[in-house]
């Protein structure tokens, strides 16, 4: 046996893969990767694949920055792990001070464990913050059409994609819905139109409207005008209520600006945050709040956010937050973003007009394409351009009928060219076949 047959086999017998149907799973000869650097995966053999979705959407400035590893591990020379219940470390405390000294409005920072959890404390803050200031019955929670907020109980009860939600329709909470009708400008417009007079009529019901800003990741890289967010912001504004902008997947980067919400000049009540947060290196996040929502939690004990995980504020993980924001600035990654963007831009406009493929759109450091035929998650045309794309040497995990590169955003222009040649490749192929 070689190592890599005694890995799969091991894996096969054993591991209980994400996302992934297993019989489908069990039967396939699966990437088994050994070893990752900046835009690169090398596979036991040494075969090296490009990354196309930077290791679900983590890996913002490449694997193994050579910064963040020193960061880490310097950091694991002095301190491990220790709570955050009323003891505190320099990590912690360093972190909040860098990433709120560049998130305008927000001035407080609650550590979590990942996106799903960021969100899961993003909607109990909403929810306790209007008991605690006098509105007990605003306890709903507004969504967006196919939003995808995480897959705890509480994330998927905001979420709207069907084939994610439908095995635990009877426990998730109720929530306030609005659907977009189509990805059309029309139908965003529509949409925000209608989230607006929910929150104006039902006011009085709603703890909080969540939304991703600007793109919804994980339904398929839809992207919308900046401006509906403005509308957005402006009614829950009027209404007081709050407005969780949900930036894991949009943060770091993603959209060409730090945050997503920078493109609409909107400022949330609470922000989510995690992926780029720690480099793509350890799982961690945070959510970002106002003073004005901080204050609301001070006073008598019973007051507190009785909330946190064993690992809230763990210090390996803000050590390496810490020097990802370093990077950010000491290597000016935003402002390589352009010449990303219009490559990017460029390769994803013609697949668009290209026949097979129904629409294009990109934004920053996202290319998306809907391949003709639909058919949403569960169609199998994506992982066709999948198995011609890793033949070619990338990673390129599809969202069912959608095909999308979210390369780190530092990724070399050399490495970005061969990612977007080997999408195009694939993609021909995969239509010809
Ligand atoms: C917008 C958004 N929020 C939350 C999550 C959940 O994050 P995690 O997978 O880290 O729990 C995701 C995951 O893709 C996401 O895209």
């Amino acid at each position: 046996m070689t190592a890599r047959e005694r890995i799969v086999a091991a894996d096969k017998a054993r591991v209980w893969h994400p996302y992934a149907p297993m019989d489908e799973y069990l039967a396939s000869d699966p990437l088994v990767v050994a070893r990752a650097e900046g835009a690169w995966l090398y596979d036991v053999d040494g075969r090296a694949y490009l990354d196309a979705n930077a290791s679900w959407w983590t890996s913002v400035l490449g694997h193994r920055h050579p910064r963040l590893v020193a960061a880490l591990t310097s950091q694991l020379a002095q301190l491990d792990h220790c709570a955050l219940a009323g003891i505190t470390h320099a990590p912690a405390a360093e972190l909040a001070e860098a990433l709120l000294a560049r998130s305008p409005g927000m001035s407080r920072i609650f550590y979590v464990d990942d996106g799903s959890t960021a969100v899961e404390a993003a909607i109990k803050l909403s929810v306790q913050h209007a008991r605690q200031t006098g509105r007990p019955g605003r306890h709903k929670l507004v969504t967006l059409g196919d939003s995808v907020h995480g897959d705890t109980v509480g994330a998927a009860s905001v979420s709207g994609v069907e084939v994610f939600r439908r095995p635990f329709g009877a426990i998730l909470f109720e929530t306030i819905r609005v659907d977009v009708s189509s990805p059309a400008r029309e139908g965003w417009a529509r949409a925000f139109a209608q989230l607006s007079d929910v929150v104006r009529r039902d006011a009085d019901a709603i703890a909080a409207v969540i939304l991703e800003p600007v793109v919804q990741g994980a339904a398929g890289m839809l992207i919308y005008p900046p401006e509906l967010l403005r509308e957005a912001r402006r009614a829950t504004a009027e209404h007081d209520v709050t407005l969780i902008l949900d930036e894991v997947f949009t943060g770091y980067g993603r959209t060409g600006a730090f945050w997503a919400s920078e493109h609409a000049g909107v400022s949330a009540d609470l922000v989510c945050t995690a992926k780029g947060f720690s480099g793509g290196m350890l799982p961690m996040g945070a959510v970002l709040a106002t003073e004005r929502i901080f204050d609301a939690f001070r006073g008598a004990r019973d007051r507190a956010f009785y909330y946190g995980h064993s690992f809230t504020g763990n210090p390996l993980g803000a050590a390496v937050g810490r020097e990802v924001l370093r990077v950010f600035d000491d290597e000016r990654v935003l402002e390589g973003v352009a010449p990303r963007t219009a490559r990017i831009r460029a390769t994803f406009e013609r697949l668009g007009r290209r026949g097979g493929v129904a629409r294009a759109r990109s934004l920053g450091m996202v290319g998306a394409l809907d391949l003709e035929g639909g058919g949403g998650y569960l169609a199998g045309a994506g992982w066709r351009v999948f198995d011609e794309a890793r033949r070619r040497g990338a990673y390129l995990r599809p969202l069912g009928d959608v095909v999308y590169v979210t390369p780190s955003i530092n990724v070399p222009l050399d490495d970005l060219d061969r990612l977007l040649a080997i999408v195009e490749e694939s993609v021909e192929a995969a239509l010809r076949a």
